[in-house]
């Protein structure tokens, strides 16, 4: 079985912990976008590891992990991401398969990135300053540098002197030299080398020896490029077309698509969120989730659930079970609420608008479900969650249509539920009810 994990609402859903707990079913983990503007923690014992761009499944020493040419790579924090790691004892260099059609970062990204959010003002995207946006930008636009292209000496002097001379006349006070990052980009290759390959064909392969991938998304639906929140987005297809683009697989190789959802809504960045709640509501769930961006450590914006973004993800993704996180945060709320669609005028909307400036004028409609005071924090089994979380539960699956399979109640790989005659129960064949 080959299951996509994604997230369903705007990143930040737990993905991490959940690809690292379903890891050891799989054989490779793969990442099909982004960059290491993602953030995914996971927490081994009492340590907190925070992967950005290597794929969360690489904690797992008998897995490997694939980065697809759908990802966009910064080499130095690559780099930096492999050395931490190797200084925690995991030793990745013999796990790692880098496509040789992904995009390279260039520190002149990061530059772009910055100079764009100055230009936009107030009406800035609020990026995590990383350089995706430009990285992603250079490849549309047919002048990006790939992986492979660090191992050819000609045809990357030529791209890289074009690349500086045309970003120098488009700044008028930058005078970059292109020598030192053409050095510095030769020497990231030699780096590289060993981890290079056609993942396609590897992950080809890999199936057809009827060993299971993992497809590991990174943000979620709402930051998708075509289908988020455009333009608070980020640059990538993090749905799950995303998958079969940014790894060159099949659709028929997906068997099934596995959302993460969080049992409240954040947001990190700019843009519309109908439910965010301002004011002690908001500030009692990002203390509670400990919700501060990992890559940036800015606070992140909180509200309750959000049923139109989940339908919005179930059908767009074609979700087939939903991984829920984070219930416990909710422990001890007298009330819960669960916005079940907009109004907006004299209209109820169902469905999520394109349009921002309608977007901006809808008012959530909620419904309101009683709170739970006995901890749902670590329990393992569902029958031994408080009645009233398991109805919370109940209530969502009914909204969007989608069943929970699994349910995260702590940050620990052992905080978890996987429930009985579930998807994630058939497809890793486990089951702690
Ligand atoms: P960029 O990806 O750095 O260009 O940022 C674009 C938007 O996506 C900003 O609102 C970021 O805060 C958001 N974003 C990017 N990566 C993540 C993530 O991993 N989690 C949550 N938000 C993210």
């Amino acid at each position: 079985m080959n299951i996509a994990v994604l997230g369903a609402q705007w990143g930040d859903e737990g993905k991490g912990k959940v690809v690292d707990l379903l890891t050891p079913h799989f054989a490779v983990v793969a990442r099909y976008q982004g960059g290491h503007n993602a953030g995914h923690t996971v927490y081994v014992g009492d340590r907190k590891i925070i992967l950005r761009l290597l794929p969360s499944g690489i904690l797992h020493s008998h897995v490997s992990c694939a980065i697809g040419n759908g990802v966009v790579i910064d080499p130095q924090a690559l780099f930096t991401e492999i050395d931490e790691l190797g200084r925690f004892g995991y030793d990745v260099s013999n796990r790692l398969l880098i496509s040789e059609r992904a995009h390279i970062i260039l520190p002149y990204h990061r530059e772009l990135d910055l100079l764009s959010e100055a230009r936009r003002g107030e009406r800035k995207i609020g990026t995590t300053s990383r350089g995706i946006g430009p990285a992603y930008e250079d490849k549309i636009g047919r002048r990006g540098i790939r992986v492979i292209d660090l191992f050819d000496r000609a045809g990357l002097e030529q791209e890289i002197r074009e690349n500086v001379q045309a970003r120098n006349r488009l700044i008028k006070e930058s005078t970059l030299d292109w020598r030192p990052l053409f050095d510095q980009m030769l020497a990231y290759g030699v780096r590289m080398k060993p981890w290079v390959t056609d993942i396609s064909v590897f992950l080809a392969k890999t199936s057809a020896a009827g060993r299971p991938i993992l497809f590991e998304g990174a943000q979620g639906t709402l930051l998708d490029i075509d289908h988020g929140t455009y333009p608070f987005v980020t640059s990538s297809n993090s749905t799950i077309g995303g998958v079969c683009t940014g790894l060159g697989v099949s659709p028929k190789m997906i068997n099934g698509v596995l959302g993460v959802v969080k049992a409240y809504a954040t947001r990190v960045g700019e843009g519309p969120m109908p439910t965010e709640l301002v004011g002690t509501s908001g500030d009692r769930l990002r203390d509670g989730g400990k919700e501060f961006g990992s890559v940036t450590g800015r606070p992140r914006r909180c509200g309750w659930y959000d049923a139109v973004v989940a339908r919005y993800a179930a059908r767009i993704n074609g979700l087939d079970s939903v991984a829920l996180t984070k219930l416990d945060v909710l422990d001890g709320l007298d009330d819960i609420k669960v916005c079940t669609g907009y109004r907006y005028g004299k209209d109820v909307v169902s469905e999520w608008p394109a349009d921002l400036n309608v977007l901006a004028k809808c008012e959530p409609v909620y419904e309101t479900l009683p709170g739970w005071s006995r901890p749902s924090s670590g329990v393992t089994r569902y029958a031994d969650l408080p009645r009233e979380a398991q109805r919370y539960i109940a209530f969502l699956e009914e909204i969007t249509g989608v069943p929970v399979s699994i349910v995260s109640t702590g940050s620990g790989r052992n905080d978890t539920i996987i429930r009985e005659k579930s998807a994630a129960a058939e497809w890793f064949g486990v089951a702690i009810t």
